[in-house]
């Protein structure tokens, strides 16, 4: 199996976990209501990118060898359910207001804002609880990864603290990005050491660069690419006046500090048995970054 058919395979069981006593009648008190189940799984196989297990998985077979990578399964999926839980938060009228996502009507426009905000919950309910059976038989393994996920998701500056930056006066682009971004992408390169007994301490800075490119990247595509190829609303940072890195930088400014970033993240991995195989990863999702923005010069070429 690859990396991609574990990840699904390692949601799957998940999903299944919170979904699989619904049709059970022998025992009311532990089906899945309906509904919840249906959203819960418009929620994770929606067509995702699955970009932050591929990193976790990527990383532990970096560090310990690629036929060990199995072992970041359990995690992999557990940082794919809290950002999945995320972007369902995200999408909600209290926030960025999204009526799309993945090129489909947002969670709560297919079901509801109230369905929307406990599918949110149980998504990061459920990331937990795969970290606590997957990593069952290895506690100090499947502690320091509840930490991990922990942090990522969390205050002081984690996924919610990146959210809460939105609601104060002034901003730290920096800051922003790092949390509403960046800490998941940080937990998923620490995540794929610590699963494998590795020192999770060399690829913090790998996660930095990469979850700050990222959403430099996610901030350029919202200003040069329509809707229809985003999935999702374009134009939305300025719509909400959202500090982001066009706001900031201007777009060219925007695209040479995404390079810069880019170049950085190369650079951030760690020397090991599979480091070649990961700066190599990186670059393709390089290269899949700036194509959306080379996108928009062809298309001001044509014009
Ligand atoms: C979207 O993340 C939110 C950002 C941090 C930019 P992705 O672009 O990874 O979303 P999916 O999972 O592929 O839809
Ligand atoms: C990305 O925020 C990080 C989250 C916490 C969801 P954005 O608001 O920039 O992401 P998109 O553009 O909606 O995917
Ligand atoms: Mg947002
Ligand atoms: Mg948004």
């Amino acid at each position: 199996m690859n990396a991609a058919e574990l990840i699904e395979k390692g949601l799957e069981r998940a999903f299944d976990r919170a979904a699989e006593a619904r049709s059970s009648r022998d025992e009311p008190s532990t089906v899945c209501p309906g509904m919840l189940a249906d959203a819960l799984r418009y929620a994770i196989f929606a067509g995702g990118a699955r970009v932050r297990p591929k990193l976790c998985l990527a990383v532990a077979g970096a560090s310990a060898g690629p036929d060990l990578c199995e072992k970041a399964v359990g995690v992999a999926a557990a940082i794919e359910l809290i950002h999945c839980a995320s972007l369902v938060h995200d999408d909600l009228p209290c926030f960025d207001d999204a009526d799309i996502r993945r090129g489909a009507p947002s969670l709560h426009c297919a079901f509801s804002e109230s369905m929307a905000v406990l599918v949110g919950d149980a998504l990061i309910v459920m990331a937990f609880d795969a970290v606590g059976r997957e990593y069952g038989d290895d506690p100090a393994i499947g502690m320091k990864l509840v930490r991990v996920v922990a942090r990522s998701a969390g205050p002081p500056a984690g996924i919610v603290s990146g959210q809460a930056w939105e609601a104060e006066e002034a901003i730290d682009l920096r800051a922003y990005h790092r949390s509403k971004t960046g800490a998941l992408f940080v937990a998923a390169c620490e995540a794929g050491a610590i699963c494998v007994g590795g020192d999770p301490s060399p690829w913090r800075m790998l996660g930095q660069r990469l979850g700050e490119a990222y959403q430099v990247a996610d901030d350029i595509r919202d200003v040069v690419l329509p809707s229809e190829l985003l999935g999702k609303p374009a134009g939305a940072d300025q719509r909400h006046r959202r500090p982001s890195s066009v706001s900031f930088f201007g777009l060219q400014g925007a695209v040479e500090h995404l390079a810069a970033l880019i170049d950085d993240a190369v650079e951030a991995v760690p020397e090991s048995p599979g480091a070649d195989a990961l700066r190599s990863l990186v670059i393709a999702q390089a290269d899949r970054l700036m194509a959306h923005v080379e996108h928009r010069e062809t298309r001001e070429r044509r014009a």
